[in-house]
């Protein structure tokens, strides 16, 4: 599994097609968790970061899950 943070911006975490979030299920390929803290809705990202400034380099973060 793959799990990128984008340049200035969120975290983006693959599903395989659906989440629990708190007992919520979530039908997304991918979910984009807030890295900056101004999210209005955590844990997800709403598009804040570009208004706050954010700014983070990339990263690619693979987690071999056995
Ligand atoms: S990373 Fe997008 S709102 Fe925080």
């Amino acid at each position: 599994m793959k799990i990128t943070a984008t340049q200035d911006g969120p975290y983006l975490v693959p599903t395989g097609g659906k989440a629990r979030v708190n007992g919520e299920v979530l039908e997304k390929a991918q979910v984009a968790l807030c890295r900056c803290g101004h999210s209005r809705n955590k844990p997800f990202c709403d598009g804040s970061h570009k208004a706050a400034g954010f700014s983070a380099p990339a990263v690619e973060i693979e987690l071999e899950l056995g």
